[in-house]
């Protein structure tokens, strides 16, 4: 993972996705690094994300898996089949099922291919510490939890986790320097909410170590993502 700045790409098929590569496009040809989540996903299938391989973008396929761990694992095979470069999954599942996604990850990746990289996903930013310890029953803190979750998906083998820039230095520091972060949450300027609680700059992702951050609305609702695509690239690399 070479700190990418990932798009994500949350339409609702694949007109609206493509009419949207199509307008950067025109800009550029440069592959890209493609957020699919289980809405286009579930609406598109295989067919999208072979056919935008094709085209030379690399594809974060973002289903958060969580099952029993063997399901998992078939599961990973087949998403490892589909030569996507990053995956997810829930650390919820346990320790078992992680290391059973990167099973299935390094078993279904055709020899020419390089394994997908997987990360985990905590707590979702959409859970309370109230609502953990009350509806979850998880009695410790959420940012225990959080770091909890880091340093099982570590034993597990996996690649990172899915946190908010904010919580990375923390990850770091108790599942090690190299535990990824990969950081949701980023908009150009921090008043720029939408619906996200907390958000930072891409600058200052990469001043608290970020690894990857995911980028969604602030480039696709963008009156000109291309050139947003391209300020938001500067920071993150350091260049502005
Ligand atoms: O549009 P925005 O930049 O807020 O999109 C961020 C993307 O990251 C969305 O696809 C969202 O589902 C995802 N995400 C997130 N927070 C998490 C995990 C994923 O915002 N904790």
């Amino acid at each position: 993972m070479n700190k990418p700045l990932i798009i994500a790409m949350d339409f609702k098929d694949r007109t609206a996705a493509e009419s949207f590569l199509d307008s950067l496009d025109s800009f550029t040809g440069t592959p890209l690094f493609l957020k699919v989540g289980m809405e286009l996903f579930y609406r598109e299938g295989p067919s999208l994300v072979e056919a935008w391989k094709e085209k030379g973008h690399r594809i974060f396929l973002d289903l958060k898996l969580h099952d029993i761990p063997s399901t998992v694992q078939s599961a990973a095979r087949q998403l490892a089949a589909l030569n996507v470069d990053l995956i997810t999954v829930h650390a919820a599942g346990g320790i078992r099922m992680m290391e059973a996604a990167r099973e299935g990850l390094e078993t279904g990746t055709p020899a020419a291919d390089s394994v997908p990289d997987c990360v985990a996903v905590t707590q979702l930013t959409s859970t309370t510490e109230k609502m953990m310890q009350e509806e979850l029953g998880i009695p410790a803190g959420l940012e225990e939890t959080v770091i909890h979750y880091a340093v099982n998906a570590k034993q597990a083998g996996l690649q990172g986790i899915v946190c908010s820039a904010l919580e990375a230095p923390a990850i770091k520091e108790h599942a090690g320097r190299n535990m990824k972060a990969v950081t949701p949450g980023i908009r150009m300027k921090e008043q720029d909410r939408n619906d996200q609680k907390r958000v930072v700059t891409p600058a200052k992702a990469r001043n608290l170590g970020s690894d990857a951050i995911v980028v969604g609305r602030s480039i696709t609702s963008a009156e000109q993502p291309w050139q947003t695509y391209q300020d938001m690239m500067k920071q993150w690399r350091g260049k502005q």
